[in-house]
């Protein structure tokens, strides 16, 4: 990937987040062209003597050589550590590879974590970087649609356990967050659909502005516009910051980010994560707003809204047949998220306007499950 740009050009196209947390509060940096003024900032913030590049061995090929030798070029002592890209490898044994790595290449507490790659990377560089000599500072340079607008804002890091997913980890805050919008450009068109989902979930829980902004314009979106997709991710970064800020690890406010999870999670999971994570939460926000509708909170016309913009965004609205509802309910009851027993779900009053309630009955969930299949 060419790194050069015309920075006159993308100027006005850059945007910060501030993410509220006190002392452990920072900066996301959403913008075409950005990886170009990673050194400066690395030296600008001073995080360390030395980087360790926390890469996949996809981005490796595509940009992280490229990254590594715009750092050192420019005077900043990197070296990187490649893992094998995909999901199996969010695991304690590739923590445990990179540390060591780490350990023999001389690094200590006054070094610093670039996570360079989707969530995957984000999540296990993360959660290496809250472990290595009891925490050294990390930057997130997120690279997919889903880790810029989601998993590299709120500070959740973990890696899976064969029994599930995500059941070791630690709440620890990047130094700063650098979303290069020109990096998707080489992403995959399937795992478009996963930061997508998460995008129309936003707008689902606080802005019909974003909302209609998608509807209006989701040529541009799934075309990729540059200045479009930054103000997207800037709007999707805003709100997540905003729920995190007031609450950092998921009391209360934090669940309304779970939209559309709660029967999702169960659908991925039935499958065999077969169907994709965006796809799973796609269904799950039709799933759940036909709860809200079948209770009067939300009205016909804004459900068909919703399914006619995730159709437009190429996601689907439908569960398939063979994800049978009684095993989906069943999951459902056994995701960590229900507490004794009481299922949370988040429902649309409207666009925009969620409720957290605990009291859907079962005969509710599985009609609103049949319902999308309809
Ligand atoms: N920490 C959080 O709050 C949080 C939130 C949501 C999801 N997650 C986690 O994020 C993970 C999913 O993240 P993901 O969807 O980014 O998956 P991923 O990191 O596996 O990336 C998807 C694929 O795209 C490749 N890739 C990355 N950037 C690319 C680019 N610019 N061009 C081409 N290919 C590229 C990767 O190598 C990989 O093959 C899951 O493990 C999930 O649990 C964490
Ligand atoms: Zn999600």
């Amino acid at each position: 990937m060419a790194l050069e740009f015309n920075e006159m050009e993308f100027e006005n196209k850059w945007h910060v987040v501030r993410v509220p947390l006190g002392s452990r509060g920072y900066d996301i940096e959403i913008g075409p062209g950005l990886l170009t003024t990673l050194a400066s900032e690395l030296a600008e913030m001073d995080l360390g003597h030395r980087y360790a590049l926390v890469t996949d061995s996809n981005v490796h090929e595509l940009i992280g050589q490229d990254v590594e030798r715009m750092l050192s070029d420019s005077g900043i002592e990197v070296e990187s550590f490649v893992f094998q890209a995909g999901e199996q490898s969010k695991s304690m044994e590739t923590v445990v590879e990179l540390a060591r790595g780490m350990v023999r290449s001389g690094f200590d507490r006054k070094s610093a974590v670039i996570a360079l790659g989707g969530g995957v990377v984000g999540d296990v560089a993360g959660f290496l970087s809250s472990l290595f000599m009891r925490g050294i500072p990390f930057v997130q340079v997120p690279t997919t649609l889903l880790a810029q607008v989601d998993s590299s804002v709120g500070g959740k890091t973990g890696v899976d356990l064969p029994e599930g997913k995500n059941l070791l980890g630690t709440f620890y805050q990047p130094s700063r967050v650098v979303a290069d919008i020109a990096t998707l450009v080489t992403l995959p068109r399937h795992e478009l659909g996963n930061g997508l989902a998460e995008i129309v979930k936003y707008g689902m829980i606080r802005s019909p502005g974003l909302f209609s902004l998608l509807e209006e314009r989701w040529w541009d979106v799934i075309n990729l516009d540059p200045e479009l997709i930054a103000d997207i991710v800037a709007r999707s970064c805003a709100i997540k910051a905003d729920v995190v800020a007031e609450d950092e690890r998921e009391g209360g406010l934090r669940r309304i980010l779970n939209f559309g999870h709660t029967i999702g999670h169960a659908v991925e999971a039935v499958s065999e994560y077969s169907v994709a994570h965006g796809e799973a939460v796609a269904m799950g926000m039709v799933a759940v707003s036909h709860i809200s509708v079948g209770r009067g909170l939300m009205n016909d016309e804004e459900l068909e809204r919703l399914k006619g913009l995730l159709r437009s965004l190429e996601l689907p609205v439908a569960i398939p047949h063979h994800i049978s509802t009684s095993r989906i309910m069943e999951t459902m009851r056994h995701d960590k998220k229900s507490v004794a027993g009481r299922i949370n779900f988040v429902l649309t009053r409207s666009i925009g306007d969620t409720v957290i309630v605990d009291d859907v009955s079962d005969e509710e969930v599985g009609r609103a499950i049949d319902a999308t299949r309809q």
